[in-house]
């Protein structure tokens, strides 16, 4: 008549309940009349304590194994956990030989070194923290959408679109095959954003979160070839202002909601994996962020010139280093930048008709620790306007369908992406990309 809890349920129920939770074994000490276990399974950070009588100790229970342990719950002596497990039965599930599993008892390895064992690092406490913030952050951009009227929509995986324009497609193709699958070339998609525009042409405000893909060759710090983007799109914006806002809104709403939510796991990096990153995290939420255009961002850049490995004349692409420094320069807030040079954006970007430094309606959020966080842009809905960049790129007939859109009843309308994983490290100030993802994917790198 044991009742079988999660360990999170067992923290919260009532002193004597007999209970049986299963896991794996953190520590475990053997004394002359006592076995003390800590026992996790994931529902929280916490482990819960088993005490035992030196009868059911048995040489299999190991740091890393598996087991069941069932008995009654009691108040514990520690002041740290309110409650114990009293056990009357230990049984070992699946052993673990504590000389082969790479992570030893009570040590805190570096994010480093768990990264060479993917298929393992969850069951360590710092990267399962992580998972339960990523879970629990995907659940907050979830809700976010929902409670502000925004219909999720599941974008195509595999498109035969080019969305950025940028090249880094990988080709879709059954094994062998010598001839399109699809009748043309198909890829997998870089980004929802089209079909987004497609269907926020019905529904006023949509958006997706799910995964995109490029293949990029950089060994960077904040990119991967397989990668989680929250896109959003919105129908009859009257100015870059309604898309700054709710890329600003989604960002505090998701934060606050993990910060109140995962406590324990967002304590464990800021205190231990990446201390002082806390502070950070709170200032990024106190003040509304800055905006400035990309020609005051050009200027404040040019002053530092002496600084930077590349250029930052006006025309040129920001580096992540200068998307850095303008993060410092700015209070080491989140900023936005808008108004790029026409001819850094893709063909979707609303031409702002300027000149001689001819801009288009893009704008980039970027944070610190990171860089760019999120890239959007109001789109071109003037069906002339559009036709004749498609035509100049020699795209028209290509993108015929999203001409039509144009065609058939147009609303200015406008969209961003965020990385998800870049959010992730921006959160809890972990420097590499690959850490925050449960299986990253990257050049010369397709582990399990
Ligand atoms: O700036 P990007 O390329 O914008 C788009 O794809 C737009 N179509 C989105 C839209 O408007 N709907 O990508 C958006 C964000 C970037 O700001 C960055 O945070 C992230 O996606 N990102 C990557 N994250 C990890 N690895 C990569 N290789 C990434 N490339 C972009
Ligand atoms: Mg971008």
């Amino acid at each position: 008549t044991h009742k079988k809890l999660r360990i999170s349920e067992a923290f919260s129920s009532q002193l004597g309940a007999n209970v049986t939770v299963q896991g794996w074994v953190r520590s475990a000490r053997a004394q002359k009349v006592n076995v003390f276990l800590h026992v996790n399974d994931g529902s929280s950070l916490q482990s819960l304590q088993v005490v035992a009588g030196a009868e059911l100790n048995d040489p299999l229970l190991t740091f890393g194994s598996a087991v069941e342990v069932s008995g009654i719950l009691q108040e514990s002596p520690h002041e740290k956990q309110p409650l114990e497990l009293q056990a009357d039965s230990i049984r070992v599930i699946g052993e673990c030989d504590p000389v082969d599993f790479p992570f030893k008892v009570k040590k805190r390895h570096g994010l480093e070194y768990i990264r060479q064992f993917p298929h393992l690092r969850c069951r360590t406490n710092a990267f399962s923290s992580l998972l339960r913030i990523r879970s629990e952050a995907t659940s907050a951009i979830h809700s976010y959408f929902k409670d502000n009227g925004f219909v999720q929509i599941h974008t195509p995986i595999i498109t035969s679109n080019d969305c950025e324009g940028a090249g880094e497609l990988f080709q879709v193709e059954p094994a062998g095959a010598d001839e399109h699958f699809f009748s043309v070339p198909a890829f997998l998609t870089v980004s929802g954003q089209l079909h987004l525009e497609a269907t926020a042409g019905a529904f006023s405000k949509v958006y997706t979160f799910g995964p995109t893909f490029r293949a990029e060759n950089s060994q960077s710090r904040r990119h991967l070839a397989e990668f989680y983007m929250v896109e959003a799109e919105i129908s009859f914006t009257q100015s870059m202002e309604d898309l700054t806002k709710v890329m600003e809104d989604m960002f505090r709403s998701a934060t606050e909601h993990v910060l109140a939510r995962c406590v324990e796991d967002v304590d464990l990096f800021h205190r231990h994996v990446t201390p002082g990153h806390r502070e950070t995290v709170d200032s990024m939420l106190k003040k509304s962020f800055p905006v400035i255009t990309y020609t005051e961002a050009v200027d404040i850049l040019t002053r530092s010139s002496e600084q930077f490995a590349f250029p930052s004349d006006w025309g040129c692409d920001l580096k992540t280093e200068h998307e850095k420094y303008l993060v410092k320069h700015c209070g080491n807030v989140p900023v936005f930048v808008t108004d790029y040079p026409y001819d850094l954006k893709p063909f979707y970007a609303r031409d702002n008709q300027d000149g001689p430094r001819h801009t288009a309606a893009a704008v980039d959020l970027l944070v610190p620790g990171v860089g760019e966080l999120c890239g959007g842009s109001l789109r071109e809905e003037r069906l002339s306007v559009l036709r004749a960049r498609l035509e100049q790129l020699g795209l028209e007939d290509a993108y015929s369908w999203y001409l039509d859109l144009r065609r058939f009843g147009s609303a200015p309308h406008g969209g961003f992406g965020l990385g998800f994983e870049r959010y992730l490290q921006c959160l809890l100030g972990v420097d590499n990309i690959k850490d925050v993802i449960p299986f990253p994917r990257f050049s010369r790198s397709c582990l399990l």
